[in-house]
């Protein structure tokens, strides 16, 4: 089996973000989601991988480089425009051969594994099989009809008026059977070629397409709020480990993680908490559900329930909570007004001050 990752895509729900890096490198506990992606693939013994890459292909190359420290080879294959996930089947076909192969939507966080539905899909084989999770509210994703037996009888994708709570969750399994679907659908009104229009394909010509259901934990990550969620889920599981230095008179509560090279100086530390190589926490009072990326500086500061992105510094600043700082971002006093804020933030930034 082959894998087919898809990491294109504009991303804008996740500006400001997205427009300084890919969505799928947002660090969540300080690791990419693409890279819990990978994992979560070569797990499945699946090392062969193709990454669909769009504007951002340089940083996500630099991200992955060839797979190796992931015990993978990556293919990467540039996808110009965002023309939709079966466009990206389409252009992997070289890759792809007729193999069967796993498509997995790099933004997806899955972190039970998929390794149970991929066993399925391997003993039973049909044409295409599904992953889906019983949502809430499924309309902002593709919803999938399943007879007694968990049979696909319909998808749709994103509709109005869903006529079941079950939601692809970004993960598929396909023979070569596929290819004949992506050859024979049109753009969706949204201009896109549509997977779920794919695989209904399947479904109309009357081959087995099959849904495997997730009972772990997943999260679509577009959008802050659903970056900070799954932070909090990952942290929760988080294990204590100190390779970097604390000194005499800071003191940690809880799982925390301190990466080599990190000083934690006259602080408190209430877990979870995972705090990068080579970052200076001093005078600051850091958690819970806190992930500090490698080489920032946090000085005087108080934060809880955040993301920290590398480099970034922050000083003096007392209850910080519910946010994403991005990397070598400044959050500090004024230098010049006391009595002042100043702000520098660019297009589409969300700032909320204390009262
Ligand atoms: O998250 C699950 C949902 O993902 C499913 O329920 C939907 O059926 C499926 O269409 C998809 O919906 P999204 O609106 O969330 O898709 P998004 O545009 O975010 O793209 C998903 C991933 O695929 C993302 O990593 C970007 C990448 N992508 C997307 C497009 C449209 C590409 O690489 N190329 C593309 O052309």
């Amino acid at each position: 089996m082959k894998a087919l990752v898809l990491s294109g895509g504009a991303g804008t729900r996740l500006r400001p973000f997205s427009y300084s890096m890919p969505k799928q490198l947002i660090p969540i506990m300080n690791k990419p989601v693409l890279v819990y992606a990978l994992e979560n693939i070569v797990e499945l013994g699946v090392t062969d991988i193709a990454v669909i890459v769009g504007d951002w292909a340089p940083a996500i190359e630099e991200a992955l480089g060839d797979g190796s420290s992931l015990g993978a080879r990556i293919t990467y294959i540039q996808q110009d425009k965002p023309l939709g996930l079966a466009h990206c089947v389409e252009l992997a076909r070289p890759f792809l051969g007729d193999d069967d192969f796993v498509m997995y939507l790099g933004d997806n966080m899955l972190p039970q594994g998929i390794g149970e539905i991929a066993e399925e899909f391997r003993v039973q084989r049909p044409a295409a099989q599904v992953v889906v999770c019983k949502v809430p509210d499924p309309r902002a994703f593709g919803v999938a009809e399943l007879d007694a037996d968990g049979a696909v009888t319909a998808l749709v994708e994103k509709p109005q008026q869903p006529r079941s709570d079950l939601a692809l969750i970004g993960v598929y399994f396909f023979t070569s059977a596929i290819h004949e679907s992506v050859a024979a659908i049109e753009p969706s009104a949204r201009g896109e070629l549509e997977i779920t229009d794919a695989i209904q394909w399947l479904v109309t010509q009357g081959a087995d397409v099959r849904a495997g259901e997730y009972d772990g934990y997943w999260k679509d990550t577009g959008q802050a709020d659903d970056v900070l969620e799954c932070n909090r889920r990952l942290l929760g599981e988080l294990a204590t480990r100190i390779d970097g230095d604390v000194d005499g008179t800071s003191e940690l509560i809880g799982p925390v993680v301190i990466e080599p090279g990190a000083r934690v100086v006259r602080s408190r530390i209430v877990g979870p908490v995972i705090i990068g190589a080579g970052t200076l926490v001093e005078d600051s009072r850091i958690g819970p559900d806190a992930s500090i990326g490698s080489d920032c500086v946090l000085r005087a500061t108080q934060l809880a329930d955040s993301i920290v992105m590398a480099g970034a510094s922050i000083t003096q600043v007392p209850g910080l909570h519910g946010s994403l700082i991005g990397r070598s971002a400044r959050v500090g006093p004024s230098d010049h007004a006391e009595a002042h804020h100043r702000l520098m933030v660019g297009d589409h930034t969300r700032v909320e001050v204390a009262a």
